[in-house]
């Protein structure tokens, strides 16, 4: 019982770090919310083809391929430059 009530606050504890990335910053003044995406797409690899954490070949290139790309496929999400580099 004791053994299983650690695992679960580990899941918790573990799950929560995760969630809790709120607003990622990244170049050119792009303002990720990386939350909300979790909420809206609730599936990780969408993004994370390997497992949550940072993203190997993350960049210019795969930002625009990947962010736009489901910006466009979607018909939701900003698609222009000044929309995601924000002054
Ligand atoms: C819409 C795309 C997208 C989705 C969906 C997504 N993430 Fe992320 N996440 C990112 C990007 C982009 C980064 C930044 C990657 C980098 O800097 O290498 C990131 C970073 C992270 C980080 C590392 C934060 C840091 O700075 O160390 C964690 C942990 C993480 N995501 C967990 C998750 C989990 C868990 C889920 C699913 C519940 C999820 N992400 C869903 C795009 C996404
Ligand atoms: C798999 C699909 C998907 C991917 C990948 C994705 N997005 Fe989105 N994004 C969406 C959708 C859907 C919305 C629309 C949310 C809405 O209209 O409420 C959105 C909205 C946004 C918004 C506007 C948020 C707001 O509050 O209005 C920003 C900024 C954004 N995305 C940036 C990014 C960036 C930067 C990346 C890559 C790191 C990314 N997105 C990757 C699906 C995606
Ligand atoms: C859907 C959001 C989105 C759109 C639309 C977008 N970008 Fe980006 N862009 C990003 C993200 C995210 C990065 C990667 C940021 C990082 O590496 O931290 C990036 C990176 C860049 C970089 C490299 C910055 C650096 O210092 O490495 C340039 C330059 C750039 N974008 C220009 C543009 C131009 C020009 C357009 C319009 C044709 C555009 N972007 C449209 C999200 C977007």
């Amino acid at each position: 019982m004791k053994k299983t009530l650690v695992a679960m606050f580990a899941l918790v504890a573990f799950t929560g770090t995760a969630f809790a990335v709120d607003v990622i910053d990244m170049k050119k003044n792009v303002k990720f919310p990386h939350k909300k995406h979790v909420e809206m797409l609730k599936d990780c690899k969408k993004c994370h083809e390997k497992g949550p954490g940072k993203i190997a070949d993350f960049g210019k290139d795969w930002a625009h391929k990947t962010c736009k790309g489901c910006h466009t496929t979607l018909k939701k999400g900003p698609t222009s430059c000044k929309d995601c580099h924000k002054q």
